[in-house]
């Protein structure tokens, strides 16, 4: 048994003051195989604490249905981290924000479309109480009051940023105590009035801010509002996520060093957001949306003291350094180097042409008008949507209102073009790069194939329903009748894969190869003249990739590969006429 406490402005565990030097990763997005070794490599850089969010929707991917197994073994990733002496902090929000799809919030949340998120509305509460009803109770033998490691839990995240419901805080708050969760609760916001005002419960509960430069203006900020409690940065953006079609975020070291060092001499406690920031494996990449819809991409590096792939980079050891000063820095020995291996050019050999697989990924609903994915039960990926317009029918506007968010427009099968949400212009009136369609006398077959890019994880855009999300127009008149086949594909087992054939009609396409390994190590896949898809290594949905960057490569944890011969399938949305692929030992993120 342990304590974790505040007295005046001093965290003290077991009655000794204690400074926080804590390191956030996320399990979801890190192999297990690897969890130990990250854990290691942050002991031995000074840190005495790693945090983690916990991502609902990795937990409870059907409602009802939990899954703590694997990548999502929680329990197992504390332990590993209390066997090594760590202390743990962990954010079971249950909204996180996190550049997570839909901000860790289950999409099947989406299918009452009167649903209300993030407030004291009863039903969505409902749902959080039978998540907290499996999730708190394995937690709680970890916490430091029953002699685990776990000092601290957050209730919301940022949630100044998003509301100022304080009920629902409160019910949080509450809904954590009434399942035992007594250690140190607390809130963390950005660090103006306003965030501050919304998103904290002071003085019940432990206000702290989240920032990445300027850290007495964000103390003192904190401090007009929450006097003698102990300082926390609980995100120190020591780097920064990308978006897909943007540039690459790099920060330099000597400058998250200063800042560091700013905060150390304040007395205060900080985690750093991200340590190790790891993968959005499958299709768990959350959105921006202020405006303009910005998809996240696969990499989470971050730029943090370790990369993508684990290793220690030029910021660790500046920031080791300067730790060193403040502390002890513990002499345990360092796991050896994960070994990068090049597998060289591999040629996919088989392919299965979507459109002839259909029936073998889905089985097709009739619906009067197109419905959203949730509607259908259907959480990530595709959905085809198809119905017959009788001609002839003049060159007109194809309008999807709305798209969810980038669909190929097919007539007869042949590709007409990508309509993608934030270009979508859904008058009447024809822009330059619309979709026309004329129709011939005996009629057509129109396909509209929607790829849900993730969804908003931060903001006002919170609630984004994926698909078409209300009607199709030819011009001004909606269409009706279709069919529907929705595409998750989390199982491509089924697919008839035969020889590839030589295919200039671009349509989406599944490409397999096999390639032998004689040691397995960790890869990274260039997609060099491919377009935009997914990529899958022994069953293993390794996240998307897209031409427009700014990410290059897509990482292959080693313990994905086996010895002997090992699966490649790649579904590319545009179709390819040389199906090669790259393994290299090195990463490419922009
Ligand atoms: C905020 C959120 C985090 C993350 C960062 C940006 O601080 O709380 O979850 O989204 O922004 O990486």
């Amino acid at each position: 048994m342990a304590t974790f406490t505040i007295k005046g402005n001093q965290f003290m565990y077991n009655g000794e003051p204690i400074r926080i030097l804590s390191g956030a990763m996320h399990y979801f997005r890190i192999v297990p195989e690897y969890w130990k070794d990250r854990l290691l490599k942050l002991k031995a850089c000074g840190f005495n604490a790693v945090e983690t969010y916990v991502a609902w929707n990795v937990h409870e991917p059907k409602e009802g249905q939990f899954n703590f197994q694997g990548i999502a073994d929680i329990e197992h990733f504390i332990q590993l981290a209390g066997d090594l002496g760590l202390h743990v902090i962990v954010r079971p929000s249950p909204y996180i924000c996190a550049e997570w799809e839909f901000g860790g919030l289950p999409a099947w949340l989406l299918k009452d479309p009167s649903m209300q998120l993030r407030c004291y509305y009863q039903p969505y509460l409902s749902k959080i109480d039978a998540y907290f009803d499996e999730l708190l109770p394995r937690l709680k033998p970890y916490l430091c009051t029953n002699g685990g490691p776990v000092i601290a839990m957050q209730i919301e995240n940022e949630y100044g940023s998003y509301g100022n419901d304080k009920e629902y805080l409160i019910y949080l708050k509450e809904a954590m105590i009434q399942r035992d969760m007594n250690v140190l609760l607390f809130t963390s916001d950005g660090y103006d009035d306003s965030n501050i005002q919304g998103g904290t419960l002071i003085p019940d509960v432990l206000a702290t801010v989240n920032f990445g430069s300027r850290p007495e203006e964000a103390f003192a900020k904190l401090q007009e509002y929450q006097l003698d409690k102990p300082l926390f940065c609980m995100e120190y953006w020591n780097g920064w996520f990308d978006h897909w079609g943007d540039e690459h975020h790099e920060r330099e070291y000597d400058d998250v060093v200063d800042v560091l060092d700013r905060m150390l001499k304040l007395d205060a406690s900080v985690n750093f957001y991200m340590f190790h920031g790891g993968t959005n494996f499958g299709f768990y990449n959350g959105a921006n949306f202020l405006g303009k819809y910005e998809p996240t991409a696969t990499s989470y590096d971050y730029h943090a003291l370790l990369n993508e792939s684990g290793d220690i980079t030029d910021k660790y050891i500046a920031v080791r350094e300067l730790i060193s000063k403040y502390v002890d820095i513990p002499d345990i020995e360092m796991p050896s180097p994960i070994r990068k291996k090049h597998y060289g050019n591999i040629r996919l050999t088989e392919q299965s042409r979507l459109f002839d697989s259909l029936n073998l990924l889905s089985s097709p609903i009739k619906s009067k008008y197109p419905v959203s994915m949730e509607q259908l039960d259907q959480d990530y990926g595709f959905i085809l949507y198809t119905t017959q317009i009788s001609g002839p029918r003049a060159k007109n506007k194809i309008v999807l209102q709305h798209v969810h968010d980038r669909a190929l427009i097919f007539i007869d099968g042949v590709y007409q073009g990508v309509v993608e949400r934030n270009t979508h212009d859904q008058t009447v009136e024809i822009k330059e790069n619309d979709i026309l369609a004329e129709i011939p006398p005996e009629g057509a077959t129109l396909s509209i194939l929607v790829e849900n890019m993730g969804r908003i994880n931060y903001g006002y855009g919170l609630k984004d329903p994926k698909g078409i999300t209300e009607g199709v127009r030819f011009e001004r008149m909606f269409l009706y009748d279709w069919t529907i086949h929705t595409l998750p594909l989390d199982d491509l087992s089924k697919l008839n894969f035969g020889e590839r054939q030589a295919d200039n009609s671009y349509t989406p396409t599944f490409y397999k190869g096999v390639f032998n390994v004689d040691e397995t190590g960790d890869t990274f896949l260039k997609l060099e003249g491919w377009t935009k898809g997914v990529a899958y290594i022994n069953g293993y949905n390794l996240g998307r990739y897209w031409d427009i960057g700014p990410q290059k490569t897509l990482y292959v944890p080693g313990p994905l590969l086996r010895e002997g011969e090992n699966e490649i399938i790649i579904f590319e949305l545009h179709g390819t006429r040389d199906p090669v692929v790259t393994f290299q030992d090195f990463a490419e993120l922009g």
